[in-house]
């Protein structure tokens, strides 16, 4: 580019700007001034893309350095975009930088949290950064008059908002939560490298909201962003960025072992993934991912069993698809201790075939915890219409037709029977049982039942 032509692009900017600066006034009237604490890779970009959508937007760093970075309208990081983001939003005036939190909360009526959550000696999650914060924030609100909304961003554990940080805020600020100020959680989904572009289209705009004015306050803000707004409580919102992770990092793991598989098998590992994507129906879908009991049946055992030697054979190291049989059985023995934990020593479990609408008992986990449960002296009890009596529990006659004998040809029976009533099929019968349970039945429910509210059993999910 030559000399003619910068000049060109610095006229046109200049232009662009001075457009900008006046619209940018007109929509910073009706909009609220956001102060965002700690000015990172997520602190930084939310503050760029903000004062681009119009907020008058103050950014907070203890890091002198950036600060004057940032008010020099350059990037305290390396992100595609940012850099011009930032010059252009310091030019319009909607964006500076202080390391002032009292100044910058006086100066907002939303206060956005996006300091670093690093591990700690132990692998847990560090607050030193957040506990700080919080402590800032609490002497700054106890000076405001005004109705002032927290937004927690940085990654945190379930309950961490509600537990650790707004006492902090509410000890330093002699303030209410709720009634002297709002809180939301908003976790960040931008990845590095693509990240204005992951700001301003994320994959859903998660808010958790300690009320409903919190909620509208964020769904204000939020409102010109490309994408729908889930509103749900703080520690759901916690822990979906937490989940998040680990799955990102299970699917990465999962498709290395995958390819060192393909590779010493001399198969194309991207060919055999670009296929495997392709099934939305099972494999990328939320179906296997609702928390349940363990699978069983004919395939899924049988196959990780497979891979699992496979792999071994070839010499290939995949702990990820070796721990697969080991989480099952911890799963099984979950609802083992669940068991025992209530007392009860009659337990009756309703659909023994490994899911419900089939008579295939191969490898079904309730034939399994049935047993193991009866290894701990319980009297069991099942009924299942699907499993007849041929089935073959046993090798041994004699434990064989002691096993059948735990069957229950009828449901009115089966319930009178139990104390505790385990429900392993969704299915009609089920809900029947739920109905005919009474207050001095237990209930667990592998399957996610859920009776209606007229069921007058004691409830409990097996992982929920
Ligand atoms: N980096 C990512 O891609 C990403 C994505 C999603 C979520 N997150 C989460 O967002 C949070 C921030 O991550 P990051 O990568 O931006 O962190 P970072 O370490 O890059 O930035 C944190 C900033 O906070 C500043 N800071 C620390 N204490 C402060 C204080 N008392 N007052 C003002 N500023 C203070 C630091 O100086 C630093 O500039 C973390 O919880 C992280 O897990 C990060």
């Amino acid at each position: 580019m030559n000399e003619s032509n910068l000049q060109s692009v610095s006229v046109n900017n200049h232009k662009q700007d001075y457009f900008n600066f006046n619209a940018n006034r007109k929509l910073m009237e009706q909009r609220p001034a956001i102060s965002i604490i700690g000015l990172g890779y997520v602190g930084a970009v939310t503050s760029a893309c903000f004062s681009k959508m119009g907020f008058s937007v103050i950014g907070v760093d203890t890091d002198k350095k950036k600060v004057k970075i940032i008010n020099s309208g350059h990037s305290p990081i390396f992100e595609d975009g940012l850099e011009s983001a930032i010059q252009s939003g310091v030019n319009n005036h909607t964006l500076s930088a202080t390391d002032n939190i009292l100044e910058a909360v006086l100066n907002s009526q939303i206060t956005i949290i996006s300091v670093g959550t690093p591990s700690d000696e132990n692998g847990g999650c560090s607050l030193v950064y957040l506990v700080n914060v919080c402590k800032r924030i609490g002497l700054a609100l106890r000076r405001k008059k005004d109705f002032h909304t927290v937004i927690f961003k940085s990654t945190v554990p379930p309950g961490t908002t509600e537990e650790k940080l707004l006492p902090i805020i509410e000890m330093y600020s002699q303030m209410k939560r709720g009634e002297d100020f709002g809180v939301c959680f908003n976790p960040e989904f931008l990845r590095e490298s693509t990240a204005l572009e992951d700001f301003n289209h994320p994959p859903l705009t998660l808010i958790g909201a300690i009320d409903k004015r919190s909620a509208d306050v964020a769904r204000n803000i939020f409102k010109d962003v490309d994408a729908e707004i889930h509103i749900t409580n703080i520690a759901a919102a916690e822990f979906v960025k937490y989940i998040d992770n680990t799955w990102h990092a299970t699917k990465v793991c999962f498709a290395n072992e995958i390819g060192r598989l393909c590779q010493a098998l001399n198969v194309d590992s991207h060919e055999v993934m670009d296929i495997f994507v392709k099934d939305t129906k099972l494999n990328i879908s939320p179906y296997y991912l609702k928390p349940g009991f363990a699978f069983g049946g004919s395939c899924l055992p049988k196959d990780t069993r497979g891979i699992k030697h496979l792999a071994q054979s070839l010499q290939v190291d995949t702990p990820l698809i070796n721990g697969l049989n080991g989480s099952n059985n911890a799963h099984i023995d979950h609802v083992v201790e669940m068991v025992i934990k209530s007392g009860n020593k009659k337990v009756g479990i309703c659909g023994l075939t490994f899911k419900a609408g089939t008579d295939d008992m191969r490898e079904s986990p309730n034939e399994e915890l049935m047993h193991r449960l009866a290894e701990h002296g319980l009297h069991i009890t099942f009924f299942d219409p699907l499993v007849n009596g041929h089935y073959r529990f046993h090798n041994d006659d004699k434990t064989n037709s002691a096993i059948h004998g735990k069957r229950s040809l009828n449901l009115n029976e089966f319930v009178e029977k139990s104390e505790l009533i385990i429900l392993a099929h969704d299915d009609e019968y089920s809900h029947l049982a739920c109905q005919l349970a009474t207050a001095d039945h237990n209930i667990i429910d592998l399957v996610r039942v859920q009776p209606s509210s007229d069921c007058k059993a004691q409830y409990q999910g097996i992982c929920w």
